[in-house]
This record gives C-alpha cells, sequence and structure tokens, in this order.
C-alpha cells in the first residue's frame, strides 16, 4: 500500500486506505465495484473476511475475488506452511535467494523437476527476482487458506449476492453481484 501511494500520488481521484480487512473504516454501501486479489485467503478465516466486503457494495454493484484454489502447488504448499511460515522471515528470503537462481542452473533437470513436485517454488518465467519474492511470498503467509470453485460460489450465493459465476481462466475467480431493488 505503501508503494502504490508512492506511485499513485498525484492521482486526486485515488485515495489510498491501509486497513484490516475486518474492520475497514468506510461506511456501508460505499464501493460500486470491489476487487480483492490474493489477499483473503492470508486471513484465518476466508469466507468471513469476504463476508466482512459485501455489505459495503452499493445495490446493484459488482464484487470479485481471487482466492487459492484447493489444487496444484497450492494443496501441495497447504503441507509445508506450518513449517516454513514459521522460519524467521530473513533466513527464508535468504534460503529463496540462494534456492531460485539455483534452479536456474538447469530448470529441466531430473532433480530440479523432482524437487518442484516435492517444494512447488515458483517458476512463472518472470525471472529470477519476481521467483525468489514469489516462493517467499507463497511459503512465508502463517495463513494459507485454499478454496473450491463451488465453496466460494456458495459463499456468495448465501451472501445474498447474485449473477455469480467464475471470473475468468484463473481458478476460483469469482464475481457477483449485489441486487438493486430500486
Ligand atoms: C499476496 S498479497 C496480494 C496483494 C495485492 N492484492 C496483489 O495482488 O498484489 C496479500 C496481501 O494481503 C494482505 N492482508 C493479509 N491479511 C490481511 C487483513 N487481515 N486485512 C487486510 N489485508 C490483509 C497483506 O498485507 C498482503 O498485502
Amino acid at each position: 500500500m505503501e508503494a502504490a501511494a508512492r506511485n499513485l500520488a498525484g492521482h486526486p481521484d485515488v485515495q489510498i486506505a491501509q486497513a484490516d480487512v475486518f474492520h475497514l473504516p468506510f461506511p456501508a454501501a460505499t464501493f460500486d465495484v470491489i476487487v480483492s486479489i490474493g489477499v483473503l485467503h492470508h486471513t484465518p478465516d476466508t469466507r468471513r473476511a469476504f463476508e466482512a466486503l459485501v455489505p459495503l457494495l452499493k445495490p446493484g454493484g459488482t464484487i470479485v475475488i481471487w482466492v487459492y484454489p484447493d489444487q496444484g502447488a497450492y494443496k501441495v504448499r497447504n503441507a509445508w506452511i506450518p513449517f516454513t511460515s514459521r522460519i524467521p522471515p530473513d533466513a527464508f528470503y535468504d534460503w529463496c535467494r540462494w534456492l531460485i537462481p539455483l534452479t536456474y542452473r538447469n530448470p529441466e533437470h531430473a532433480v530440479a523437476r523432482q524437487l518442484w513436485k516435492l517444494f512447488p517454488y515458483s517458476r512463472q518465467g518472470l525471472g529470477v527476482e519476481w521467483d525468489v519474492l514469489d516462493t517467499f511470498d507463497g511459503f512465508s503467509p502463517r495463513y494459507h487458506g485454499t478454496h473450491s470453485v463451488p465453496e466460494v460460489e456458495a459463499w456468495f450465493r448465501a451472501a445474498g449476492l447474485i449473477d455469480v459465476h467464475e471470473a475468468g481462466p484463473i481458478p476460483t475467480a469469482v464475481r457477483g453481484r449485489r441486487p438493486d431493488p430500486a
């Protein structure tokens, strides 16, 4: 948020607020659109964090969220989180800075492929710096909820939202709309 505030300084129509999703400093029915990417699953209760957002929608407003899917690397990471999230952040970060450049030496080597299956480090093709940061980001959070599309869609419906559907090709991105009685 601090970087966003710096990047967007000089845009008087943008307001940056840093707050806990469970105690957001906005009155009900404030927003036409709410977008949450990769945040709600880092709380102790993903569904409750989502439910904290819904009242902030104006009638007719749209909410779209993306949470970790309960599949692939995300699912494997669940087994690591109790361990990796307890490593002091500086030490784990240093370790990521050591591991990821090593995997770049020969990414298709059988050892690297086996290692990735056990410990799915980031290899997004966006460069070593990105993969170091993304590996740290993926394995260090204390809370790491993983969810299915039907589960998330059920939260939307239970919250009274309509037009609930997947928001795109990325799994567990879901959108819905608050009914407008007018
Ligand atoms: C992986 S980042 C995603 C950030 C951004 N949406 C993006 O796509 O780049 C997860 C963010 O969730 C935030 N977060 C974790 N728990 C939170 C909470 N209880 N309330 C608000 N934000 C929280 C963290 O501070 C972090 O910035």
